[in-house]
């Protein structure tokens, strides 16, 4: 496990960046995992002005997205699709038919899923998967349970989780209850992955996923068994 201690923010999002743009120009058509939430906002910016300048090209990309809230579609503001639309997709040049997250306006929710974990294992192993951590230990939406959920399934959301993303909704009731979310295996079976830790109220969790026990009580512990993680934690500055 690869260990990088940013000085701020920016920092954090530069050094990701970086990871990602030589994955891009080692492997022009490699296959992003790519996650959500504010802690990757600085290192889709980043990307968005190497690009700009000429240095980046998303044409042969293809990107597969963790996670989709269940009941939501691509034209709400709240949606991880119209997230990545207007982060990252809308000012690069990826052609929109390579880019893949789980149909949050699909209610059947085997359905869904089943056709999630098709593309996943249509594309093959995935180069580089970019993790945030939630506060509970979670990754993508796999929270704390009594299991680790091999592939592609719909969860119920944790009071914990609906609690921190309710910053993005009108109100906590405005939070979908569930989502839709690649597996634990999914998450393992990349090739690389790049964790990104931006929080001072992350520092305990990501203690026990990183050096506690591999339990599914904390989701991200099983990074540990994965032999190609590199962990960028904020230990500065706390600005999005
Ligand atoms: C959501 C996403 C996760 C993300 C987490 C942390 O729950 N499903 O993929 O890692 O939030 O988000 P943030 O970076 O905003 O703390």
């Amino acid at each position: 496990m690869i260990f990088y201690k940013a000085k701020d923010y920016q920092d954090l999002s530069r050094k990701a960046a970086n990871i990602i743009s030589a994955q891009i120009i080692m492997k022009p058509d490699c296959v992003l995992g790519l996650a959500t939430g504010s802690s990757p906002l600085g290192i889709y910016k980043q990307l968005i002005e190497w690009y700009q300048k000429g240095d980046l090209d998303f044409s042969q990309v293809t990107t597969i997205n963790l996670d989709e809230y269940k009941g939501i579609g691509a034209d709400n503001p709240q949606s991880y699709r119209y997230y990545m639309e207007h982060q990252l997709f809308a000012h690069v040049n990826i052609d929109r038919l390579r880019t893949f997250l789980p149909d949050g306006m699909e209610q059947d929710s085997k359905k869904a899923c089943e056709e999630y974990n098709r593309i996943i294992h249509e594309h093959g192993e995935i180069d580089l998967q970019l993790l945030g951590l939630g506060r509970n230990g979670h990754i993508g939406f796999n929270e704390p349970g009594g299991a680790f959920e091999k592939e592609t399934h719909c969860v119920n959301l944790s009071m914990s989780t609906i609690e921190a993303n309710q910053r993005f909704f009108e109100s906590k009731e405005k939070v979908p209850k569930q989502a839709y979310t690649m597996g634990i295996k999914n998450i393992m079976q990349a090739k690389r992955i790049l964790l990104i830790v931006n929080g001072k109220e992350k520092e305990q969790i990501l203690e026990r996923a990183l050096n506690g026990p591999i339990t599914p009580q904390v989701p991200a512990s099983i990074l540990q068994l994965h032999s190609n993680v590199t962990v960028i934690k904020n230990i500065g500055k706390q600005y999005i």
